[in-house]
């Protein structure tokens, strides 16, 4: 505990001096639940039938837009579960064209996209229609791992069409956004090592990693339940499947200082998903080297229903009672808040 304290003033001296003591908003907007996907550790799989779906009105997202710029965000995400037809290829970018036009003659805001696998063509082409950046996760670095926690024999889950997707977006020219998961299954220190090694080598712009929080409607958190039921086992479980949220927790702000030493320039959001754990967990990765928040600003009637993992915080709360909530704590930890601002790193 005593090296890690010294581990996170290490990293937040390095922010300050690299990028200085703000924060950055890019205001979440989660467009859509619908997903073809199956991954095994998700709450909005496909194979979930527990789920009410939902596709947000195009007028709902411009809502959130129109909240984002008046709140001073400077960002929006739009995220959503990964779809590849024709219809929602289009209907993407035109909602890109119009939220780009939404602020008249200030500043457009920073379009993040976050809608899984596309095409180079496709990802191409919301570039051209005015995305800035793209966030897709690799989940697990370490291929082996990767495939123990997404369906096996599936081409839609190959880590391979992964990996390709993260080159065709940096050749798409979008600032480019990765980041893992931390306590999952059959994980091991030394994949969390490497996964820091690949953000380095892949030389990303912006890595938003957070804890894993099982989840019990999903095939890896039933796989949790019956490991913790069964504790005596000696099969291969990894080196976190058993840890407290403190640790857990701990382990995660680790996982930040770390990157922020080996990266001292880049985005690092402080995740929601470390907000499950404690109610700071966010304000603690600030502390700890972050300097990005995704508050979200989806209309409330939708966001109950983005149900990743179990205890999602904030779902009763509104954009406006989200932001209040964030800008008190953050103020209790010191933070600035970069207004307006893009807050892109090159
Ligand atoms: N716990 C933590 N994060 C999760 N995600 C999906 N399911 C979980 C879970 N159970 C994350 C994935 C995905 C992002 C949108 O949410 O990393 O990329
Ligand atoms: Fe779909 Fe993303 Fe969930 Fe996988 S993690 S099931 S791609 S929403």
């Amino acid at each position: 505990m005593e090296t890690n304290n010294n581990l996170f003033k290490e990293a937040y001296n390095l922010k300050i001096k690299h990028r200085g003591p703000k924060v950055y908003f890019r205001g979440l907007i989660e467009i859509s639940n619908v997903c073809t996907k199956n991954c095994l550790y998700c709450g909005i799989r496909k194979g979930n039938p527990c789920v009410d779906r939902y596709v947000l009105p195009d007028n709902q997202v411009l809502e959130s837009a129109r909240f984002a710029i008046e709140a001073g965000y400077g960002s929006i995400a739009l995220q959503g579960g990964e779809r590849q037809d024709s219809e929602w290829v289009e209907r993407i970018a035109r909602l890109i064209r119009e939220i780009k036009e939404l602020g008249g003659t200030s500043q457009p805001l920073g379009i993040t996209l976050s809608l899984g696998e596309q095409s180079s063509e496709v990802f191409r082409y919301w570039k051209q229609a005015g995305a800035d950046r793209y966030l897709l996760r690799i989940e697990a670095s370490d291929e082996q791992l990767y495939s123990k926690i997404h369906p096996s024999g599936t081409k839609n889950h190959s880590y391979s069409t992964r990996l390709q997707a993260l080159y065709d977006l940096k050749s798409a020219g979008y600032l480019l956004g990765t980041g893992v998961m931390i306590g999952l299954p059959y994980q091991t220190r030394v994949n969390l090592d490497n996964d820091l090694k690949f953000f380095k080598e892949l030389e990303v712009d912006m890595v938003g990693m957070g804890p894993y929080i099982p989840y019990e409607l999903t095939p890896l958190g039933k796989l949790v339940a019956q490991w913790k039921q069964d504790k005596e086992s000696s099969e291969f479980r990894g080196d976190f499947w058993n840890l407290s949220d403190k640790q857990l927790l701990n382990l995660s702000l680790e996982m930040v200082a770390r990157l922020r030493c080996l990266m001292p320039h880049i985005n690092i959001a402080a995740t929601t998903a470390l907000q499950v754990l404690d109610p700071l967990g966010r304000e603690k990765a600030i502390m700890a080297g972050a300097n990005v928040i995704m508050p979200n600003i989806t209309v409330t009637e939708a966001k109950r229903n983005y149900n990743l993992y179990e205890g999602k915080p904030g779902l009763q709360d509104d954009a406006q009672a989200t932001k209040d909530f964030l800008l008190k704590n953050l103020e209790s930890v010191g933070a600035e808040v970069g207004w307006n601002e893009r807050g892109d790193w090159r």
